[in-house]
């Protein structure tokens, strides 16, 4: 027989069939997932403070507008850390994951785009957003002035009859109405980053708002968690490669150079803030800072970062995501006699989110190590020891990753 590409898939259809004892369905037909969707799915449910149970609950109806996600992973957030703990936002049992992606096993009929207006089918692999609905300007701020469980923010939804609202599970309803984005051209790996790029991209967005940011900008990154660290991926993608990272841990340190930092200064090498700032200036060849980013949660380390920068510098304060105390800084000297053009940034708008898919997609083609920044995959059923792992901060971002 002739060989067109059409037997030949057939051909090695009949030779996999013969070896997994097992029928495979044509492509263009449905994705394996859609074809067994269980009658129930697992849930890790925080049900007490520093405690998940996984719980079975029915997979419910799929309305008209919801979308049936068969979840493949979801990073563990700082949000999560701070409910697994303390439960701020009074939700227990709850539900969460915020972080997550999967793919699209069944939808209802209604549902023909996402949120972005981009063709959605089943197959599709999707993300929610913390921010929701259709006003793409809407920020966390907004969100805050209602309670977070109404805004359909999956991972902080409270508990309810249907029980599948968060990203820690094997499968989540996404219901008419939601912020939801086809990512399938993006892997599983970025696609678990979004949230927290998403907070990197708003950020210097925030910072370009002052109009210091240039492409020979000298930028110092200060704190080299997740944060930071995807701060210097954020500022290469737009090719500004003259940046100096700051941290007192070395591993972290080398890693930021990994993801272009030029330099990095360890604080724990100097004594006080001028032998500090000192080493920031030789970092920069005897410069001081056009720019700075604050991502550390630390007081101390906001009042430091004021003498890294030059006259009429740029500072943006992004490490405080809740309250971290009061830090104290000299008026005169630090801002107004430097006239410094301060900036405050805090999560992201639907905009930035849908501007990360292409960051992350820059991101690789430039080659920086974006997927090393998950350090940690658990699958599920080892969500307590991920939280744990995570709270110890034995890595940067700890992932759950479904079997
Ligand atoms: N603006 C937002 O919307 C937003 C969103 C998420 C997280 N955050 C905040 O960003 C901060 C960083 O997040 P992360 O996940 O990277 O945290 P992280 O704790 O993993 O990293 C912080 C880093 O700062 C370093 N550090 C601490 N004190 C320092 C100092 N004095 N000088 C220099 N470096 C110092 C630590 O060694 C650490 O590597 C957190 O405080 C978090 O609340 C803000
Ligand atoms: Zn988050």
């Amino acid at each position: 027989m002739e060989m067109n590409s059409a037997n030949v898939e057939a051909v090695v259809k009949q030779v996999l069939e013969s070896m997994l004892d097992k029928k495979i369905p044509a492509s263009g037909s449905q994705p394996a997932a859609s074809q067994a969707i269980p009658k129930t799915a697992h849930v890790a449910m925080l049900t007490s403070l520093e405690h998940y149970d996984i719980k079975e609950f029915p997979i419910p109806e799929v309305g008209d507008g919801d979308i049936l996600v068969k979840v493949e992973g979801c990073g563990i957030c700082g949000t999560d850390a701070h409910e697994f703990k303390k439960d701020p936002f009074g939700l227990i049992p709850v539900a969460l994951g915020h972080e997550g992606t999967g793919e699209i096993v069944k939808m209802g009929k209604n549902v023909k785009t996402d949120s972005a207006g981009k063709p959605l089918k089943v197959g599709d692999k999707v993300v929610t957003c913390m921010i929701f609905k259709d006003d793409p300007d809407i920020e966390m701020f907004d969100l805050n002035k209602k309670n977070v469980g109404g805004a359909d923010v999956y991972g902080l939804l409270p508990d309810d009859d249907i029980h599948l609202n968060g990203w820690f599970s094997d499968y989540i309803l996404i219901r008419e109405g939601s912020s939801v984005f086809n990512v399938s051209d993006l892997d599983l790996d970025s696609r678990i980053l979004i949230e927290p790029c998403a907070v990197l991209v708003h950020a210097v967005e925030r910072a370009k708002t002052t109009g210091i940011l240039r492409f020979n900008s000298r930028v110092v990154v200060q704190g080299c968690g997740p944060i930071g660290l995807i701060c210097i991926a954020v500022l290469r993608t737009l090719g500004i490669e003259n940046i100096v990272a700051v941290d007192g841990n070395q591993q972290r340190l080398d890693f930021a150079k990994r993801m272009g930092a030029d330099k990095s200064v360890n604080f724990m090498e100097y004594k006080g803030i001028e032998a500090l700032s000192g080493a920031v200036k030789d970092a920069f060849g005897g410069h001081l800072a056009d720019f700075a980013f604050q991502c550390t949660g630390s007081p101390a380390a906001h009042a430091n970062i004021y003498k890294f920068i030059r006259n009429g510098g740029g500072l943006c304060e992004l490490g405080f995501f809740i309250n971290g105390g009061d830090a104290t800084i000299n008026p005169h000297f630090d801002l107004c006699s430097k006239e410094i053009n301060l900036v405050g940034s805090w999560v992201y708008t639907l905009r930035d989110y849908a501007t990360t898919f292409d960051f992350l997609k820059r991101a690789q083609a430039i080659g920086l190590p974006m997927k090393e920044l998950i350090t940690h995959r658990f699958p599920l059923e080892e969500i307590n020891e991920a939280h744990k792992t995570n709270l110890a901060q034995k890595g940067l971002k700890i992932a759950i990753v479904n079997k």
